[in-house]
């Protein structure tokens, strides 16, 4: 079934996201959608002169990727090896704060009258700039401008730029430039989606102070043992008649700046924010850094922060921008998603990209396989050095899930389900640990990373570790079974559709799982002939034998990989056809997502999907099937599967367009490219869904663009929507960069950098040569 699609929500436009006139009942939303980040830190889209509005229509949030307090997760009745700790992302003190007073009165659109309102987020500038004209409960008019920035380029800096200019008076105006401490995070143990269990303030806050323009905070939490600093600067442009006043209160400092102004003349406060946390620099260094940063943004001045910000996007769009004509809806949705994915993604090896970004609290800014399967794709073919951080970090977390495997009898290594910093912070192991399959999941991602890239060093260096000790697991895990014909099976697991869980021989996780032993028994081989000393290195310390490599690939070529003969199909897991089949047609509406609505039990009872699972393997490995397979997997679990998973129907596009669904490709298409902007699934003020983002891009280049990555080539099947009427993208790929062109006459291919390579173009082996690359259906012109 296909969902109906949503009514748009801001008008299309191709670089901009525009909010015409401000609401009570869209406030929410619109602080996720007009959030901004830079990877390191994130701020909502808070008004910075605040928001009376009544509770539960904001959330004003600030988050630092990767920073965060560790609780109890209380079992009612608990088990050995549950998860024990849990790690919840913290929102952090509010630096976005800039009062304004006109007179007496305060600047407050639920007060007086809004004469005109407008929010713009520039997606090639990376600002979002509001415009106000105001009127006083008393009549006083005012134009206001505030334009933020949280920079790409300084990732410990957020600026803001806040004009005022008094239309019909002349009179005292005031900035109450502000960091506030007393913040916590929203609680809910209800709906994962949302929030997190942590109850209550968490951050303490240890010094705070403020001088003239400057004002600073440093905060501690109770048990996670981080601190950080958040500093501001402040500067007045317009007059040099002013007063400033600082007030420090117990977790909270404020910059006041008093002054006359005259009508008609503009008045800008510019802010320099700064976060700096103990896990960046000692926790003795995070003020002195906080506020070296804001001195000198400050020195430099916002116009440089904002030309720095426009280049650093230019350079973004130049390898990352997807062109569609034909579609405006499409073309600015393509374009939000992954504007959005630059935000969020951690680029310093030590942090990844949360399942909601840094845009709010929903599944407490954990990580999980999304970033592996769903989004590093996207990073790999675009700006592959950040596919490599994300897989750096995982390399970082080797040590934790060695101790993970360890702590479940295990050898090797397990990596947790969703984390911050390493432990596992899954509290419902059937949809947590029992999903084993992120360990090859992380395999596939380094594989991938590696044949795109011929990064060899790193494979070498440090994947290769990652790739041992998980296949090291896997061959722990399973066992050769002799009722299964002596079949390496691995029981008791849970696959990618979390409406089925604890299962024996999911398919998906076999599949993987063969692939991981493989990868590791060619590596050990590779290495042992070329990096004869690297192997060495890496054997002693992991005390790897040869034995130990024969039996992976014993296992992997024993594999239990299962079929149904009679449907001629693949079964997701052992059981999963010998339960009663409901197809969602039959469920009323009002029970989606089912995860809200039936308990887990009835769920897993039937033949009934969150999101796919064999499908996602044949796309994943889809040198392994043939299209006949695939289209006649696809019609089995189609019609089972509800999509309650925002990672879901982007994979359905892709093979729907493979297999001459067009139609169900688009409206698969339509739901996953728009679902932030259109808010598909009623909850984008929780957060953005970044999988889903990325999702849509491989909707794109995967689907519409017809790219396939087997071993060490390059395909490309384009089948163009008939209503556009170009596509264009770009892809990076072993050294080139490949500007891919598609109407519906031609395909060019530009080859923007390196060398001549051979694709595959239909079938067809074809050279792309240095300029443009003309190539017909399947003839070369
Ligand atoms: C999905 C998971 C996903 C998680 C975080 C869940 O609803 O079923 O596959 O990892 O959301 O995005």
């Amino acid at each position: 079934m296909v969902k109906k699609t949503k009514k748009p929500i801001y008008p299309f436009e191709d670089w901009t996201i525009r909010e015409t006139e401000f609401s009570i009942e869209t406030n929410y939303r619109n602080e996720t959608i007009f959030a901004q980040a830079n990877g390191y830190m994130g701020m909502r889209g808070n008004f910075e002169e605040g928001y009376s509005g009544p509770d539960g229509t904001s959330l004003k949030g600030t988050y630092i990727n990767g920073f965060y307090e560790i609780h109890d997760i209380i079992y009612p009745e608990g088990g050995y090896g549950f998860a024990k700790t849990g790690q919840t992302m913290l929102n952090v003190a509010d630096s976005k704060i800039i009062e304004l007073y006109v007179g007496e009165e305060k600047f407050d659109l639920l007060k007086g009258k809004i004469h005109f309102y407008e929010r713009v987020l520039d997606m090639k500038k990376g600002c979002v700039e509001r415009k106000i004209k105001w009127e006083s409960p008393s009549g006083k008019i005012v134009n206001v401008k505030i334009k933020r920035i949280v920079s790409l380029q300084r990732q410990h800096l957020a600026v803001i730029s806040f004009s005022v200019e008094p239309i019909n008076f002349t009179g005292n105006i005031k900035f109450v430039s502000a960091i506030d401490g007393d913040v916590r995070n929203i609680t809910e143990s209800e709906d994962v989606r949302v929030g997190s269990n942590l109850k209550g303030r968490v951050l303490e806050t240890v010094e705070r102070g403020a001088n003239d323009f400057e004002g600073w905070i440093s905060q501690k939490t109770q048990k996670s043992n981080l601190s950080y600093t958040c500093a501001m600067k402040n500067e007045l442009i317009g007059t040099e008649k002013y007063e400033v006043l600082n007030n420090v209160k117990e977790d909270r400092v404020e910059v006041a700046v008093a002054f006359k102004a005259e009508k008609n003349r503009v008045y800008i406060l510019n802010k320099f924010i700064s976060y700096y946390t103990s896990k960046d620099c000692d926790k003795s260094e995070t003020m002195k850094l906080a506020l070296e940063e804001v001195r000198r943004a400050q020195e430099d001045g916002f116009c440089k922060i904002e030309k720095e910000q426009e280049e650093f996007l230019q350079s973004f769009w130049e390898d990352a921008d997807v062109v569609i004509e034909g579609d405006k809806a499409l073309q600015q949705g393509i374009r939000f998603n992954m504007f959005h994915l630059l935000q969020s993604v951690g680029r310093d090896g030590k942090t990844n990209i949360a399942a909601k970004g840094l845009t709010g609290e929903g599944y407490e800014g954990h990580y999980f396989w999304d970033s592996d399967i769903y989004i590093l794709p996207f990073f790999l073919y675009t700006k592959p050095e950040i596919a490599k951080a994300l897989i750096m970090y995982r390399y970082n977390l080797l040590d934790a899930a060695r101790n993970r495997a360890k702590e479940l009898g295990h050898k090797g290594a397990l990596y947790p389900w969703r984390t911050i910093d390493g432990p596992e912070c899954s509290a419902y192991f059937p949809a947590g640990t029992a999903q084993y399959h992120i360990n090859a999941d992380i395999v596939y991602a380094l594989k991938r990373y590696v044949e795109a890239t011929n990064d060899l060093d790193f494979l070498y260096d440090y994947g290769c570790e990652i790739v041992f000790e998980t296949a090291r697991f896997w061959e722990d895990l399973g066992a050769y079974i002799p009722l299964k014909g002596n079949k390496f099976c691995i029981n008791t697991v849970t696959g990618p559709d979390e409406y089925t869980a604890l299962v024996d021989n999911n398919a998906y996780t076999n599949y993987m799982a063969k692939m991981n032993l493989e990868y590791a028994y060619d590596i050990a081989n590779k290495m042992k002939k070329e990096v004869p000393e690297k192997y060495q290195k890496v054997a002693s310390k992991l005390n790897l034998k040869d034995e130990e490599i024969a039996s992976w690939k014993r296992a992997a070529d024993n594999m239990y990989l299962p079929y149904s003969e009679e449907l001629d199909i693949i079964p997701q897991d052992d059981s999963f056809l010998y339960k009663e089949r409901i197809t969602v047609d039959e469920i009323p509406e009002d029970q989606f997502p089912l995860l809200l609505h039936w308990h887990y039990l009835n769920i897993y009872r039937y033949q009934i999907c969150k999101q796919p699972d064999v499908l996602l393997l044949m796309f994943l490995q889809r040198e392994k099937f043939t299209i006949e397979q695939l289209k006649k997997n696809f019609d089995y679990y189609e019609p089972i599967t509800t999509h309650d998973s925002s990672l879901s129907p982007a994979i359905f596009s892709i093979l729907a367009n493979e297999i001459g669904y067009t139609d169900k490709a688009y409206k698969y298409f339509m739901m996953t490219a728009r679902m932030d902007l259109d808010d598909y699934n009623d909850n984008v003020k929780d957060g953005i869904h970044a999988a889903a983002m990325a999702g849509s891009w491989s909707a794109v280049v995967n689907g519409f663009g017809g790219m396939r990555v087997y071993t060490d080539e390059l395909h490309f099947t384009p089948r163009l929507p008939e209503g556009w009427k170009m596509l264009s993208f770009n892809v990076k790929y072993k050294g080139r960069k490949i500007n891919v062109k598609l109407t519906h006459e031609e395909s060019v291919f530009t080859l923007l950098e390196g060398e001549p390579i051979e694709i595959f173009y239909f079938d067809r082996r074809v050279l792309i040569k240095s300029g443009e690359n003309i190539l017909k259906g399947y003839e070369e012109k």
